[in-house]
């Protein structure tokens, strides 16, 4: 099992070494422009939070369907009150988006990594992880594989979460509306923090996340109209289309879901009075 990760891992390195991202080529500093900046001819971005704001980018590309991958290295120190956030969003009004996103905390305690879920408007499919190595020492990747069967967050090729495509059981997928990668970094201290009690020290301001070896395998739209993507005739030159996860993978997913999950809003009885919603009682978890 182990060398099959090792393999897997090695593998994956090799497919993306020569597809050199550059983030000037595949990104717009979507905010906080002075704050976020681009360096190392390209192949370095980092988002910065002051007293006076945050910042953020954004793909100049619309994905439909894709793992994208980027490694980050997240705020150092006493990040109490910080929220660093990458995802995949479509905009509109009844929009689906792919979240993670990164809670700071006070030195030395735990961020935690939150996630949702959204298809068409809705939300309300929290789940949040500790992970089992400190995100701020080093980079380290997360993924998203999204495709017309799953949706599967992976963090160093070990799965953290999978939302399956249940539309048979009534629940809608993120299947119809191409989404771009946005990434940002803002003050959420009213919230964030053990509920909001822990605020955020300026006097370590500016909080600091690094990006690099941004890789997508994704189709490219030009617009936010749907293309034929997912045509079973493209399934060769895009083997991700059907990608799901193998055995070591349901193993390595039960594991984390197991021994570093410590929200889930489909065990939280109290927030749904009436019924969990339609994809908590199927073979998703
Ligand atoms: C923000 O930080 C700068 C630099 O440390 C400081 O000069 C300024 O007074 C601060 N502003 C506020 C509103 O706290
Ligand atoms: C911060 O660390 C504490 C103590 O380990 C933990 O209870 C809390 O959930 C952590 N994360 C956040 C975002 O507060």
């Amino acid at each position: 099992m182990g060398s099959l990760v090792v393999f897997l891992w090695s593998f994956l390195s090799i497919s993306a070494v020569g597809i050199c991202s550059n983030y000037y080529q595949d990104f717009d500093i979507s905010w906080g422009q002075g704050r976020a900046n681009i360096l190392d001819g390209g192949e370095l971005l980092t988002l910065s939070l002051d007293n006076y704001s945050g910042s953020g980018f954004q793909s100049k590309n619309h994905y439909m369907f894709g793992i994208i991958d980027m490694q980050l290295k997240l705020v150092p120190g006493n990040s109490a009150g910080t929220v660093t956030a990458f995802y995949l969003s479509s905009g509109g009004v009844n929009h689906d988006e792919i979240d993670f996103e990164f809670l700071g905390n006070t030195s030395g305690e735990p961020y935690t990594v939150h996630t949702n879920v959204y298809t068409q408007g809705k939300g309300d499919r929290e789940q949040q992880f500790r992970l089992w190595f400190d995100p701020t020492a080093d980079f380290h990747s997360y993924s998203i594989l999204w495709n017309p069967q799953t949706i599967i967050f992976s963090v160093d090729n070990t799965p953290l979460r999978e939302f399956k495509n249940m539309e048979n059981n009534g629940v809608p997928f993120p299947n119809t509306q191409p989404m771009k990668l946005y990434s940002s970094i803002w003050n959420a201290d009213e919230w964030a923090t053990r509920g909001g009690l822990i605020k955020t020290d300026w006097t370590q301001a500016p909080f600091t996340a690094s990006y690099r070896n941004f890789h997508a395998d994704a189709c490219v739209v030009s617009s936010a109209a749907a293309t034929a993507c997912g045509a079973s005739s493209d399934q060769e030159d895009r083997p991700w289309l059907s990608q799901k996860l193998d055995p070591n993978g349901e193993e390595r997913l039960k594991w984390v879901q197991k021994t570093h999950m410590v929200y889930d809003y489909c065990t939280d009885g109290k927030r749904f009075p009436q019924g969990f919603p339609p994809e908590c009682s199927s073979d998703q978890m």
